[in-house]
């Protein structure tokens, strides 16, 4: 299912946040070991995680018209199983029980805690019986409230945390411009990059400890009934 080259490429060594690897490596574990023929990702931006998936029917749902039109206009004529909605997550509604897998990652945090509670609610409505959502929320206090949501309609869940107050730092103070990551000559340096690295590494073998994480990537299986 997962395409591991496309990884290493474009996501392990381009990527300069190593919070946002460590997502990518514990999103990618999760994927190879589970199966579905559809999958959204909701706000999936220009789908650049559709790699991640290979031979299933991928619907990225995003607001950002232009964003979605690149990722739509990238993958016309490569596999005929990308699709892409443009529209508000909060409005918009997909059939119930019609995707096998859904994720969501680095977008719930931007909403209010009743909003990210009523879309975390439709996406789970969206997974069919026996699928699964991967999703990554912020830790704060809609999350003990979520957790006790997804533990009722899911049969397994599994919790890893990542972004750790160093990462926060690194990525606040040598990555990100206004939000987003933006290279410099520092960042591209052989110095940061082994500070990434180390930092990645830090991230993975504590991801299963709450303590200084910034977020939660919640694994949930099966959908109950
Ligand atoms: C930081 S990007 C995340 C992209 C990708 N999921 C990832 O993990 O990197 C956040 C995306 O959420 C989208 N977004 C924000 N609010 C939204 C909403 N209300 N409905 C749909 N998409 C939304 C933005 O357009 C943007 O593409």
């Amino acid at each position: 299912m997962t395409n591991w080259n496309y990884l290493v490429f474009k996501f392990i060594f381009r990527d300069l946040r190593p919070s946002r690897i460590a997502l990518w490596i514990l999103l990618l574990n999760e994927l190879s070991k589970i199966n579905g023929k559809k999958v959204l990702d909701a706000a999936s931006a220009s789908f650049y995680t559709r790699p991640f998936y290979k031979h299933v029917k991928y619907v990225g749902i995003d607001n950002d018209k232009e964003r979605v039109a690149e990722g739509v206009k990238h993958y016309k004529d490569k596999d005929g199983e990308t699709f892409g909605v443009i529209a508000d997550l909060k409005n918009y509604n997909f059939m119930d029980n019609c995707f096998d897998i859904c994720v969501s990652t680095n977008t719930l945090y931007k909403f209010n805690i009743k909003d990210r509670i009523e879309i975390i609610n439709k996406l789970v409505g969206y997974i069919s019986e026996g699928g699964h959502f991967l999703v990554q929320i912020p830790i704060d206090d809609s999350y003990l409230n979520i957790i006790s949501i997804l533990k009722k309609r899911f049969s397994k869940i599994k919790i890893r945390f990542h972004k750790n107050r160093l990462s926060k730092f690194i990525e606040t103070k040598f990555v990100e411009k206004e939000g987003w990551a933006t290279e410099n000559a520092f960042n591209r340096s052989i110095i940061f990059m082994m500070i990434k690295w180390m930092m990645v590494l830090y991230e993975l073998v504590t991801s299963r400890s709450k303590k200084t994480k910034c977020n939660a990537f919640i694994i949930c299986h099966k959908k109950k009934a």
